[in-house]
């Protein structure tokens, strides 16, 4: 799915550059996502943080099993 019309950036790759360790910025600075017309800023912190919260829970799951 787009997630930002304006700069053609998809949710997907939100999601990769997330689990690539990327925070909100650096995001924004790589695809320019949320730099147009701004309607999609809210959907992209969301993705954001909710991807990052299961990227911290993977993190936590594998330090407690080792
Ligand atoms: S839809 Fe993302 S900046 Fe316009």
């Amino acid at each position: 799915m787009i997630l930002c019309l304006c700069k053609g950036v998809s949710d997907r790759k939100v999601r990769e550059l997330v689990k690539q360790g990327q925070s909100l910025r650096e995001i924004v600075d790589t695809c320019h996502a949320g730099t147009g017309c701004g309607a999609c800023a809210m959907d992209l912190r969301e993705i954001v943080r909710h991807e990052t919260d299961d990227e911290k829970s993977k993190i936590i799951a594998l330090n407690t099993c080792s």
